[in-house]
């Protein structure tokens, strides 16, 4: 007899849907089968169960900025919405780019977080050594230029140097690919031309920044011989290069939701609230990271939850921070799509945690399967809803996605076991850090 089992799912396995139970003792998933038996019994009836999602993008702005989010709302904000791990990022206050600050960080998170987590260590012009020496890390994340925290690598050679380290360690490399130079350029031109419609943002950054960024980064990653994932990719330049580019490199790609949401005209209507890096595109590029996803040329959907206060996005589109928040609408966003028959429930189990887990060697966890970490996500398809922005456990209280209504939403969300979220309510568990195989 098992400690748990949750009984009458449509699971979602690797390759197909498996109408039966899952058995859970300790932690783990014992067993995947029918007419399992369990001390405890949760009934699915008949819902779909999605692994949980593993989101590889988070701010989750600890330490430095914890009045836009903290451990404790953003990884609440997850656990709601199906996200069992998230990956932070590096740009907090100060940045994670030595070893004694990710240890700090690491303390933060592993007293307030409710999901599972781990982190994506900084590169900066100055801490190579640091590069050298820091374990049990995701990746390690350069910003080809500045955004939201003043931390980037801007010389190429250091940058060049940096992921042959990376590639000695066998350590990912992870990028915020965008040309400096040619960003400062264009934004000082339209600054000088007077523009201040929020449209002018996205002309600020055209598809040619992120584009030429990512075409010197399979270069220099080519040379180097290091392992690289593409954060937010947003134009299709970028889809077209890294297509060509996936079957001779360790190449992986991720999209967020705000570029396969939302274009400029969302960025004409809602102004400096979607504000982000990279902007928010044309129907064209949003219609190519969608083939992307079709085609696998993408492997990763992330929210790249990156959330500012609503006073400090009330600023007009050159003052106000870049960035929108993310983990509470990913999911039905993506379920809305299941449903309208554009994304299978495979791939997005693919794309939300199996190949997360795979491309950051997340030990036991992405799959539904005898053995792994019991992080599962029962779902209703067939529930419709509205994003609210007064319903959200996000500290900093919007989203750009308010007032959409979605069908498809998560019910209960289980950590290794542990049920976190049960229609609405949160029950706050201690979060662990995970490890790398
Ligand atoms: C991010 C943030 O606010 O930390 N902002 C953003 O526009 N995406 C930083 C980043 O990911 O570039
Ligand atoms: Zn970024
Ligand atoms: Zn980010
Ligand atoms: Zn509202």
């Amino acid at each position: 007899m098992s400690e748990l089992v949750i009984k009458n799912g449509k699971l979602v396995l690797p390759d197909k849907i498996f109408e039966g139970d899952i058995s859970i003792d300790a932690g783990i998933i014992s067993k995947v089968g029918k007419d399992l038996k369990g001390d405890k019994v949760v009934n699915a009836e008949g819902n779909y169960i999605l692994p949980g999602l593993i989101d590889v993008h988070v701010h989750f702005r600890e330490p430095g900025a914890s009045s836009k989010e903290d451990w404790n709302t953003g990884s609440f904000a997850a656990a709601s919405s199906g996200i069992t791990t998230v990956l932070d990022m590096p740009n907090t206050q100060p940045p994670t780019t030595t070893v004694k600050l990710l240890d700090k960080k690491r303390e933060i998170a592993a007293s307030k977080s409710t999901v599972d987590f781990g982190f994506h260590f900084g590169a900066s012009t100055e801490n190579m050594d640091e590069l050298r020496k820091v374990e049990k890390i995701a990746s390690v994340k350069f910003y080809m230029s500045s955004t939201i925290g003043n931390l980037f690598v801007g010389n190429d050679a250091v940058l060049f140097e940096e992921l042959k380290i990376l590639a000695e360690r066998d350590i990912p490399g992870i990028f915020h690919a965008e040309n400096r130079e040619m960003v400062q350029h264009y934004m000082q031109r339209l600054i000088n031309e007077g523009r201040t419609d929020p449209e002018a943002y996205s002309d600020a950054r055209p598809n040619i920044c992120a584009a030429e960024a990512v075409n010197r980064i399979i270069f220099l990653s080519k040379m180097a011989k290091n392992r690289l994932h593409f954060c937010h990719v947003s134009t299709k330049e970028e889809v077209d290069i890294i297509a060509r580019n996936k079957s001779i490199l360790p190449l992986t790609a991720e999209v967020c939701p705000h570029h396969l949401f939302l274009n400029k005209e969302d960025l004409r209507k809602l102004g400096s609230l979607v504000k982000t890096n990279p902007p928010l595109r044309s129907k064209e590029d949003q219609n190519a990271l969608w083939k992307g996803i079709q085609d696998g040329t993408i492997d990763v959907i992330a929210t790249d939850h990156a959330p500012h206060l609503m006073e400090s996005k009330e600023k007009d589109i050159w003052s106000a921070p870049a960035g929108v928040p993310g983990v509470e609408t990913m999911l039905p966003l993506l379920l809305n799509e299941v449903n309208k028959g554009n994304l299978t429930l495979n791939q997005l189990a693919k794309l939300t945690s199996e190949n997360p887990a795979r491309i950051f060697r997340i030990k036991d966890k992405g799959k539904i399967k005898e053995g792994y970490d019991a992080d599962l996500v029962i779902i209703d398809l067939k529930k419709e809803k509205k994003v609210r922005n007064d319903k959200l456990f996000t500290k900093c209280g919007w989203s750009p996605f308010d007032g959409w209504k979605l069908k498809g939403w998560p019910v209960m969300t289980f950590i290794r076991g542990n049920l976190i979220f049960d229609n609405g309510d949160i029950n706050k568990i201690k979060g662990r850090e995970v490890s790398y195989g």
